[in-house]
């Protein structure tokens, strides 16, 4: 059995950091434009990433564990976090005010919730699906982020 979901969403993990990480080099270099460019890279990226959890990932895990209330009822609030958190940091970029508090609670929120993914969501969905509904999860998930 393989673990495709998890090497998928873990790597899209890894290309959000690296955006958000740009962002923060940016900023502290003093590129403030370049620095607004990358948070709204990984700010758009991010959000897609949760829709493509809650719309496609998160429904299977439900029927396929018959667990509605467990690990997906925490991720979602948690994405609700991260939603506040990106308008809270842009709203600062625009008014050029200081995000560092807004940051680290997003930074500190991102690293327990990345993990939990990673490291029991992922692979409890790779655990309960067949090679033909892991590459059927990952084509909904590509036609959702075709629509326009
Ligand atoms: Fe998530």
């Amino acid at each position: 059995m393989s673990n495709l979901i998890t090497v998928y969403f873990e790597a899209d993990h890894k290309r959000l950091d690296s955006l958000y990480l740009a962002f923060k080099h940016s900023f502290k270099e003093g590129n403030i434009k370049q620095a607004k460019a990358y948070f709204i890279a990984y700010k758009e990226g991010i959000e897609k990433h949760i829709v493509w959890e809650e719309s496609v990932l998160f429904p299977f895990f439900e029927q396929q564990t018959g667990m509605l209330h467990g690990p997906t009822r925490v991720m979602t609030m948690e994405h609700q976090q991260v939603y506040r958190l990106n308008d809270a940091i842009l709203a600062c970029l625009e008014q050029q005010e200081s995000s560092a508090a807004f940051e680290l609670e997003l930074e500190e929120l991102l690293a327990g919730h990345n993990h939990k993914e990673e490291n029991i969501l992922y692979p409890m969905i790779d655990n309960n699906s067949n090679e033909s509904q892991k590459a059927k999860l990952l084509l909904d998930i590509a036609s959702l982020t075709n629509k326009p």
